[in-house]
């Protein structure tokens, strides 16, 4: 039995790992915004579950999301940040507000969550940290610059911390997935207002998103058990592509990625000192 901090378990992944997480007999504090959002998961479970009012955009709220798990437990074996949402917006239509609650909440209020786990993850010589991080991170769409760059700094933050607390037996995982039948088409996705300079890409992007909303491949009960598998993995990835569409995507990028490198390669190579100088 492990005891875990999942954020956002209200719907979606974050309440379907939550489900998962009980039925297989883990203790699970639900970081939610709305208590009663998870009540009837609490009285299900009284013994293995309990709620935590927790907002990724109050900074005070991480310490006392840790605290109150390691009072209750005694430990926190995993943390699942996976609390997140949407903004559909080009550059120039992204408000200050906007990009400070993007950020907020798919960045800095995550990563807060990760400072706060790790002394008690330090102390017990072992943790599992799993971000829900996005394709958009890897291989991105117009209109999803602001999300996407916010978790593609979650992944690349986490690739340092993974290497400054390893030697504690502290593990990152980050789970990458492409579309799935969720609450983030829907009231998970902000939209700017568009201007008519951005409605054939951003605009374009929105309208394939909204075309894909209640028919997005990904399962999110079949994502839980996969996720929740990683508990018992002697070495769970780094990073975890989740459905067709991500890694379709990952690929065609990582391909393009490649061949603009070998095309370019002798232009950059010529930079370095020469040996010996
Ligand atoms: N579904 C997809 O296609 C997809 C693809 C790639 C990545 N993801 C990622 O998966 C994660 C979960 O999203 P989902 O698809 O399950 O959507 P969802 O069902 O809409 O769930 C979003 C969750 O995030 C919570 N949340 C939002 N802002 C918060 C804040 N400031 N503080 C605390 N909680 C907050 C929501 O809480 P409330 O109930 O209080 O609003 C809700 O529990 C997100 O990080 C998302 O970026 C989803």
């Amino acid at each position: 039995m492990k005891t875990l901090l999942i954020t956002g378990a209200s719907t979606g992944f974050g309440r379907s790992l939550a489900k998962e997480a009980l039925q297989r007999g883990h203790q699970v504090a639900l970081a939610v915004r709305n208590l009663e959002s998870v009540a009837d998961l609490v009285s299900q479970y009284p013994e293995k579950a309990f709620g935590i009012r927790f907002d990724l955009t109050k900074s005070e709220d991480a310490l006392h999301a840790i605290d109150a798990i390691v009072e209750k437990y005694g430990r926190i074996d995993v943390l699942i940040n996976n609390a997140g949402y949407g903004l559909l917006a080009s550059v120039e239509e992204t408000t200050d507000a906007q990009l400070q609650r993007n950020l907020e909440t798919n960045f800095t209020g995550p990563l807060r969550l990760i400072r706060a786990a790790l002394p008690a993850m330090r102390e017990q010589k072992a943790g599992l940290i799993i971000n829900l991080s996005a394709i958009a991170a890897y291989a991105n769409h117009a209109g999803f610059a602001v999300y996407g760059g916010a978790k593609a700094a979650l992944d690349a933050a986490c690739d340092a911390a993974a290497q400054d607390v390893a030697s504690y037996g502290i593990k990152f995982t980050s789970i990458v997935p492409g579309p799935f039948r969720t609450d983030f088409i829907g009231r998970s996705l902000e939209h700017s207002p568009r201007m008519p300079a951005y409605e054939a890409t951003v605009g374009k992007f929105g309208a394939f998103l909204e075309k894909m909303k209640g028919r997005q491949p990904g399962d999110p009960k079949r994502a839980a058990k996969v996720i929740i598998d990683l508990l018992d993995a002697e070495k769970p990835p780094f990073r975890l592509l989740l459905g067709g569409y991500a890694h379709t995507m990952f690929a065609k990028k990582l391909a393009s990625q490649e061949a603009e490198m070998n095309a370019w390669r002798e232009i950059g190579l010529k930079t370095d000192f020469p040996q010996g100088e």
